[in-house]
């Protein structure tokens, strides 16, 4: 077999056998394949699409290229969630603790954050000494002994995904459907899961532009996922706006303990009740989705989902009087307002111009290698479908220095339509599968 007739297959657009696939999958993961040859397939791949039997392959081959794990003596219901990127998304800390303290282990793996959408890790590691690195048997320990264990993809799960993400990232071909479907699936099954709810979100501040591709992406995951012992949730939800009223790392950890104290804006609220009662059902819940709902805000309201959020940072070596006192958690040196020079109602607020000027604040990594400073970032003052006067604050931004911040001012009110009538406010889930 050789590299270069099976990028010319895949450049004419033909099907590729499980035996080709796993020898790019297997050469690349081991450098026999340059970066050069894996960019020409990776990117044939983009333009010219991929069967259901190619995406399997193509998942099995980067799941087997590395270690996997077995979460079988946990439970036998650990639901796993994932989304697939957004701006402004701290869902996975505020679900967590609550789906945890209904009784349902967690136990999982998150990535740092790349390009406009935020990482969990990098949120977790905003806390105070909060290790998201610890072995595998501390992490499965400590969902045994409390419920949960939120740690980053520390060992070699997945490396070829790893590897091809990072190629597919530097040459713009991320927003590929094969490819988005085979890297997510291939690390869920090397971490073990079996039950799984996955937000699949579209629009500005997503991969996926438009309802219809992130139906086709659902499609394909729940295509992979289908067999025995297997379940797969999608949430097809809109990423038009960021997500709750924050964007950056240490200012999403205060939105998501606000939010477990029960302070949540519209759009987080759907989402979070939505993917919880979701993972319930999954984990086995026979209750209806009303009673589910009234247990998730009874565990919100008796502090039990906060008091589980602090017991997972202390498991993990953090200092949880920073959960208790929100003041005490470091805050950016400059702190400048986006005032509105317009009366109306917001038409729109631009997640994709959000997340870039969170990047030029530093809360967000333009290469895999940059430090980022976990204080910066924006928090929205109005959202789509806000009444706004001239002179009111449309939104903060958090920044390490004043370089720069007139243009990011700017900018960030570029990202804002105000219209002068009033504009309703729209549920942002559109479909469960
Ligand atoms: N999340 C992933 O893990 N992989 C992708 O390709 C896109 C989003």
């Amino acid at each position: 077999m050789n590299i270069i007739d099976i990028i010319d297959k895949k450049r004419m657009g033909k099907e590729l056998s499980e035996e080709e696939i796993n020898y790019f999958i297997e050469g690349y993961t081991k450098d026999e394949i340059p970066d050069y040859q894996a960019a020409a397939l990776i990117m044939a791949i983009c333009m010219n699409g991929m069967n259901e039997d190619e995406i399997l392959a193509m998942t099995l081959a980067m799941a087997n290229s590395g270690e996997k794990l077995d979460l079988s003596d946990i439970s036998e219901s650990v639901v796993d969630k994932h989304s697939t990127g957004g701006v402004g998304d701290k869902v996975t800390l505020i679900i967590s603790p609550i789906v945890a303290s209904l009784g349902v282990p967690i136990a999982k793996m998150s990535g740092r954050g790349l390009g406009i959408t935020g990482g969990t890790v990098d949120k977790l590691q905003s806390i105070p000494a909060y290790r998201t690195d610890i072995s595998i048997e501390e992490f499965k320990s400590n969902v045994k002994e409390i419920g949960i264990s939120l740690i980053s993809q520390t060992m070699d799960l997945a490396p070829a995904d790893k590897k091809i993400y990072a190629l597919r990232d530097s040459i713009a071909a991320v927003n590929s459907i094969p490819l988005i479907a085979s890297s997510i699936m291939s690390k869920k099954i090397a971490a073990g899961s079996n039950k799984i709810v996955i937000d699949v979100t579209y629009g500005s501040g997503a991969f996926m532009k438009d309802k219809m591709q992130a139906k086709r992406l659902a499609k394909a995951m729940q295509e992979i996922w289908k067999g025995k012992d297997k379940q797969i949730t999608c949430v097809i939800s809109k990423m038009e706006q960021p997500l709750g009223y924050s964007v950056g790392n240490i200012l999403e950890v205060v939105e998501a303990v606000q939010a477990l104290h029960g302070q949540m804006a519209d759009d987080l609220k759907e989402v979070v009740i939505t993917m919880c009662v979701q993972m319930l059902k999954l984990a086995g819940r026979t209750e209806t989705e009303k009673e589910l709902e009234n247990q998730i805000w009874e565990v919100i309201h008796n502090g039990k989902a906060f008091e589980k959020f602090v017991q997972l940072a202390q498991k993990q070596g953090a200092d949880a009087s920073y959960l208790y006192d929100l003041n005490k958690l470091e805050k950016a040196p400059i702190i400048v307002p986006v005032i509105s020079e317009k009366n109306g109602w917001v038409k729109e607020l631009n997640a994709e111009k959000v997340g870039k000027i969170s990047i030029d604040l530093g809360a967000g990594r333009k290469n895999k290698t940059d430090e980022i400073d976990r204080r910066v970032g924006i928090i929205l003052c109005k959202k789509i479908g806000d009444k706004v006067e001239n002179g009111e604050c449309l939104a903060y931004l958090h920044a390490n220095h004043s370089e720069k911040i007139d243009d990011l001012v700017e900018q960030l009110k570029s990202a804002y339509q105000i219209v002068p009538e009033t504009i309703a406010k729209e549920k942002i889930i559109d479909e469960i599968l």
